[in-house]
């Protein structure tokens, strides 16, 4: 037995047992006559202490030779501490060593294993194993496997059974780049890894499994962000015989469960706004719904008076920021370069600021009377104090510099918090999207999304009005799950497909499968996947997702800890049939 005990768990109750503990040297202190080490494990630090008094002067020297993060066993006695440390839940004991016995050396760590410590970035992932002894990272992954363990426990409490996918497929059509597997067996052909594992799950439902549910990789090779990895996790279910209702029950359900038992809070019903009020309100399809700063659009108050760049703009439209009036002039002029930077694009930004006695101060004065000013604090619904901020120009690209705004603003002004949890349902999505580059139709969400009941006529004459019977999960200004009511009969599938310029040969040789198996008595159905990294950050407080997963990768797409992804042998290659030309 390596351990009776853990280095968390000995308290006062203890005294006088004899125990045996394991775990690593997290500090020495020599004090000369008597040698203090914190010996740590997963579950807490417990004092060792060595004296020459009470200990044999051997066991003393060996104490003495300990470095950080050596692995150590040792048996003693749990006495009473002389000096208690009461930020510590061992803090009121000490174990008097009587046996030290080292199991395992260790190299000094590049970095302090502390809370805070005092590695970089890209040294912490490249020996994220020392990272993860760290208890800021450890509990990370604790609580994502507890996240984890409420969501299987409340699907499968929901009748859902967990199916595994297989992960060497054929492309799927999520829409992002695919990850490609080169076949030895079968030259000059690939596997793609999945985006997801959507066409199986439906084939799943076809296969009568009625509830299925699966915590499973997905990889996308597509550009990083903060909330994006190129691989990640979802909690992919589906679902047959439902309607939407059914499925934003369920998962209402699921979500509510983990806001429950993972954060302790109780949220009713939670709201749904359809895609373009979601789009006129917050100018997202994720709103962050917190906090207020709704849109206001002023086309009908701000146009047709003297100022062009108004009068020319599709949208005119503004937010009220709470409290900003007392801005100075150099502090809007800052937000105003923030908005022209090129990752926002804002032309400028025209501001009013609402004083304290009714009256307003605009960059506009010149061409807005108090009277006009009025009327766009009325639409914005704004406060004396607050600061009026408005962009214009064309629709979409106003609406999102508008949003990015508002979320930059409500982090400044500490309104997303981090303890509250604000979910809600995003629905009724454009079934196409339309690319511009190419002007072809794409689907929004995915190939098999049903259009909405009625809309599938509207497919001809004006295929952007069409809507989907596709909703998105959202909690605090981020998309954390997404799915739709699928297509099952093979005659809508075919027009959609139509739609998307797929020919019937292309189909066929992509989707075969799918297709033939919704001759086979496909039921309806529908389903949903959560991002887990998303949603396991969120709930903790935070939106980068890195910090969630155990071994991620750097925002080139690599490893920097087993140094992937890495050139392959000339004879891999050959036995692969690859032959490289790196010079074109
Ligand atoms: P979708 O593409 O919306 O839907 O993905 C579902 C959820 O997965 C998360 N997600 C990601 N998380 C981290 N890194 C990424 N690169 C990444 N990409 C997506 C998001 C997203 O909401 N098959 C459909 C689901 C369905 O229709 O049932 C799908 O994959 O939180």
């Amino acid at each position: 037995m390596y351990r009776s005990h853990t280095c968390g768990e000995l308290r006062p109750s203890h005294i006088d047992q004899k125990v045996c503990l394991a775990g690593w040297v997290h500090k020495t202190r020599d004090k000369g006559f008597v040698v203090w080490v914190d010996l740590r494990d997963r579950y807490g630090i417990t004092q060792l202490v060595f004296d020459e008094e009470r200990s044999d002067v051997s066991l003393l020297e060996k104490a003495r030779e300990l470095g950080r993060e050596f692995v150590v066993q040792v048996e003693g006695k749990v006495i009473e501490r002389a000096s208690k440390n009461d930020k510590l839940p061992t803090g009121e004991i000490e174990i008097l060593v009587e046996k030290l016995k080292v199991l395992n050396k260790s190299l000094l760590p590049p970095f302090t294993i502390e809370d805070t410590t005092d590695g970089g970035d890209d040294l912490r992932m490249k020996y994220r194993y020392l990272d993860i002894r760290r208890n800021p990272v450890k509990e990370k992954l604790i609580f994502r496997s507890k996240v984890t363990m409420e969501v299987r426990n409340y699907l499968s409490s929901q009748g859902f059974i967990e199916v595994e996918t297989p992960y060497l497929i054929k492309s799927t059509p999520e829409g992002a780049r695919d990850f490609v597997v080169p076949s030895r067996m079968n030259e000059g052909q690939f596997y793609a890894l999945p985006q997801s594992p959507q066409t199986f799950k439906q084939l799943l439902m076809v296969g009568g499994l009625d509830k299925y549910f699966q915590i499973v990789k997905c990889f996308r090779d597509e550009d990083l962000r903060a909330d994006r990895q190129p691989e990640f996790t979802q909690i992919d279910c589906e679902m047959a015989f439902v309607e939407q209702e059914d499925i934003l029950a369920t998962f209402e359900g699921l979500t509510r469960h983990l806001l429950k038992t993972i954060r302790g809070q109780d949220i009713g019903s939670f709201p749904r706004l359809t895609f373009d009020e979601a789009m006129r309100r917050y100018g997202s399809d994720k709103p962050d719904i917190r906090f207020g700063m709704e849109f206001g659009e002023l086309n009908e108050v701000a146009q047709h008076k003297d100022f062009n760049v108004f009068n020319q703009s599709e949208l005119v439209v503004g937010i009220a920021v709470p409290g900003a009036a007392s801005y100075t002039r150099k502090e809007i002029d800052a937000l105003t370069d923030w908005v022209r930077r090129p990752q926002i694009g804002a032309k400028g930004m025209v501001y009013v600021k609402c004083l304290e006695d009714g009256s307003y101060k605009s960059s506009v004065d010149k061409f807005y009377s108090q009277e006009d000013l009025q009327k766009w604090a009325k639409i914005t619904n704004a406060q004396p104090g607050d600061l009026i901020c408005v962009l214009s120009g064309d629709i979409n690209l106003t609406r999102t510099q508008l949003s990015a705004l508002r979320m930059e603003l409500a982090e400044r002004l500490g309104l997303r918090k981090t303890d509250e949890f604000a979910p809600l349902w995003v629905l009724d999505f454009p079934l196409l999207e339309k690319d511009e580059e190419t002007g072809r139709y794409h689907a929004m969400h995915h190939p098999f999304t049903s259009p909405k009941p009625g809309h599938l006529e509207l497919l001809d004459e004006n295929p952007e009005a069409v809507r989907a019977n596709a909703y998105d999960l959202v909690l605090n200004g981020n998309e954390i799950g997404g799915g739709s009511i699928r297509i099952h009969d093979q005659k809508t599938q075919a027009i959609m497909f139509r739609h998307l310029g797929f020919s019937e040969e292309e189909a066929a040789s992509q989707f075969g499968f799918l297709l033939n198996a919704f001759q086979y008595g496909a039921p309806p159905h529908g389903g949903i996947a959560f991002g887990l990294d998303r949603l396991v950050a969120i709930l903790g407080g935070q939106e980068t997702i890195r910090d969630f997963i155990a071994f991620p990768k750097n925002n080139s797409g690599r490893d920097v800890m087993i140094d992937a992804p890495s050139p392959l042998d000339k004879e891999q290659l050959k036995e692969l049939h690859i032959r490289l030309d790196l010079s074109s």
